[in-house]
């Protein structure tokens, strides 16, 4: 990493491993911002009707290739979205023919377009020994479903039914706890790492559950799992800035049309592509770990799925920069995580 002075950044080009892309008009309008500030990146399969299928993640992987604008360049990584049907030679094939690199577990009903998710983890018992035996990582949604379980203790619950028996069960599978958001889990993986690793999000490094209602409801900061209590942002900061190698950059980034958010039932989702690297060289800025960064953003992740850094570079300076505050799709727009604010770090030019 070359630093001179520490207002100027010169890293390997990022990966974001967890993106939300969509489909259509929606995925036109959104990748052209991921693709800025990524090089690689994993992307969910939870369309409407999910990626379940070698060929159905093949030909979502053309769609995104066909979507990206002359003069950008990405490399989407697809993930199969597991169900209670899967089959675990559907998954090898998969692996083996390097159309998917990992699958994605959502238990049923726990998020966004998650209804077709797993009902119970015994049900993909043979599909997680597989992925074991090759050496596919699993990506966890770590959040129960039961309605009883209040919505802020979803992940820790889920952690100590669920993931330590799981993780016990099956001890040789590599595992991403995507989107950590209490500091317990990140003891959990620490405790496990190098085989299970976190995913950090920038919006769960700057808001905790009190930002969703202050002033009044604020739907663009809802997401799943819910930003938690204070100490666990703290927590959060601290792990992604720790330069521990099981805690890499995975956004999150999930558009919604302004009125799917702005309802009387709005969805789950903060829109954050256009400004992560932004918030997130900001954070480790604040915390003082600016020489943690290359780690974190472009390191940690590709080591993790056994892959070659970026040859390619970034840039980043310390110059404030008004970034846009929404992406048009069709008739609508797609509201930007910190797009109404000047933000201190900016993405240079080489
Ligand atoms: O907030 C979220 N939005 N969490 C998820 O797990 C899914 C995502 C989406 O697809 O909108
Ligand atoms: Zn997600």
């Amino acid at each position: 990493m070359a630093a001179s002075p520490l207002d100027r950044l010169v890293i390997a080009k990022p990966d974001d491993w967890h993106i939300h892309l969509r489909d259509g008009a929606m995925l036109r309008a959104v990748l052209p911002y991921t693709a800025a500030q990524f090089a690689r990146g994993i992307i969910m399969p939870n369309l409407v009707p999910p990626v379940t299928s070698v060929e159905a993640a093949s030909a979502y992987r053309d769609r995104i290739l066909a979507a990206l604008p002359e003069g950008q360049s990405f490399t989407p990584l697809m993930t199969c979205y597991l169900t209670d049907a899967t089959s675990p030679d559907e998954i090898e094939r998969g692996f083996r023919e390097k159309v998917w690199i990992a699958a994605k577990l959502y238990p049923a009903g726990a998020t966004t377009n998650s209804h077709a998710g797993v009902t119970d983890l015994g049900n993909i018992a043979p599909v997680l020994e597989r992925m074991e035996r090759i050496g596919m990582p699993l990506l966890i949604h770590g959040e129960v479903t039961d309605p009883a379980v209040d919505i802020f203790d979803r992940e820790a619950v889920f952690m100590e039914t669920k993931l330590l028996p799981l993780l016990a069960r099956h001890q040789g599978l590599k595992v991403t706890v995507e989107h950590a958001t209490t500091a317990e889990i990140l003891d959990v993986v620490r405790a496990h790492a190098p085989r299970v690793a976190a995913t950090i999000t920038p919006h769960h490094l700057v808001i905790n559950r009190t930002h969703i209602f202050q002033g009044g409801l604020r739907p663009h900061l809802y997401c799943l799992p819910v930003a938690k209590r204070e100490r666990h942002r703290l927590a959060l900061r601290k792990a992604a800035t720790s330069g521990e190698s099981c805690f890499y950059l995975g956004t999150d980034t999930a558009p919604h049309p302004v009125g799917a958010k702005e309802s009387a039932c709005g969805c789950a989702g903060v829109f954050c592509g256009p400004t992560a690297l932004q918030t997130y060289v900001q954070v480790f800025d604040e915390e003082g770990a600016l020489d943690k960064f290359e780690g974190f953003a472009s390191l940690n992740g590709a080591r993790f799925h056994g892959l070659a850094p970026n040859a390619e570079t970034i840039t980043l300076e310390r110059r404030p920069c008004r970034v846009v505050s929404c992406v048009a799709v069709d008739e609508t727009e797609v509201v930007v995580f910190r797009g109404d604010e000047t933000l201190p770090w900016t993405i240079g030019s080489a």
